[in-house]
């Protein structure tokens, strides 16, 4: 079946995410398939064990899961029916379709499913989506069979946003920081960091959701990192969009920048971007716990 691919979700998780960089493809996968393998490890899924993964996406965790233990059952979950579309071609394509649900639904809202029904929850780079966590972990509880597990991995925004002033994206922009200003104001707008999903909690609120939903045993590893940038291509590190709800930079500097600002700011990032004179911040927590 031919498939459109017309939402946010779909388009950036498909498409926008390397920007059609193959290099930058590579680097993502060599850094998502250990996360995926640690996400299953902690949700220790059993034979015949049924698991829903919740902001399924392409399939990272789910086909992961088909894979690891060959009697599983697996509920794809997404708001994006754009890629739940994607997953069931590919469950079709790999002729496992009769291990396979799909189901359009938010995460803080997961009522098609029944109480008690699955035995592993899991969810990666979800919640920094979902405004309403709390709800979220609740409805992951209750359709949690006793001594089912939850397995969350996520990033922790907060450790690398906001950045002070003169540095952008780890970069020391301080002789053009009027110009990283006007760009930033663009980020700023539509993520604005005391309200945006992305931003609004850190690894504490992630316990704090699980313990106040009713789990009881949680174990939580937070990794964070400070290193030199990844990236050194100019043009990928242009076009490629941090996540579904944010422009590229070559978009944000064409929205915030006139031409001759532009060629400034340009003259003074790319060296650096190519040089990687900068610094790379990055935190992440998993998460896994147990319903009693
Ligand atoms: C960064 S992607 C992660 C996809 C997948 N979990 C993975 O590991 O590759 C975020 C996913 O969350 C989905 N999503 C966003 N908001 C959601 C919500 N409120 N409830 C469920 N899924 C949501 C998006 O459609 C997208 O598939």
């Amino acid at each position: 079946m031919a498939e459109s691919i017309q939402d946010m979700w779909s388009q950036w998780l498909l498409h926008r995410r390397f920007a059609g960089d193959p290099q930058r493809m590579k680097a993502l996968i060599d850094f998502l398939y250990p996360v995926r393998d640690q996400v299953l490890n902690h949700a220790n899924l059993g034979e015949g064990e049924i698991l829903l993964d919740v902001g399924c996406g392409d399939g990272l965790i789910a086909f992961g899961a088909l894979d690891q233990i060959k009697t599983s059952h697996v509920i794809f979950s997404d708001i994006s029916q754009d890629l739940l579309n994607h997953t069931q071609n590919l469950a079709r394509q790999m002729q496992v379709m009769n291990r396979c649900e799909f189901l359009c639904a938010s995460a803080d809202d997961l009522s098609a499913i029944r109480d008690a029904a699955v035995d592993v929850v899991t969810t990666r780079s979800v919640l920094i989506y979902v405004a309403a966590k709390q709800q979220a972990f609740s409805e992951f509880l209750r359709v949690l069979r006793p001594k089912g597990r939850l397995s969350i991995f996520e990033p922790i925004n907060r450790f690398c946003y906001p950045e002070p002033p003169g540095l952008f994206w780890g970069y020391d922009v301080a002789p053009v920081r009027a110009l990283a200003d006007k760009i930033k104001a663009v980020y700023l707008q539509l993520q604005p960091p005391d309200r945006d999903p992305m931003l609004d909690f850190d690894e504490r609120d992630l316990i704090a959701f699980a313990e106040k939903a009713g789990f009881n045993e949680i174990h939580l590893d937070l990794q964070a990192e400070i290193s030199l940038p990844m990236d050194a291509n100019w043009e990928s590190f242009m076009q490629t969009a941090g996540n579904p709800r944010i422009p590229p930079l070559e978009e944000a500097m064409q929205q915030a920048l006139t031409p001759e600002e532009r060629e400034a700011f340009v003259a003074h990032l790319r060296p650096l971007v190519e040089t990687k004179k900068g610094t790379s911040r990055s935190a992440v927590a998993y998460l896994w716990a147990v319903k009693d």
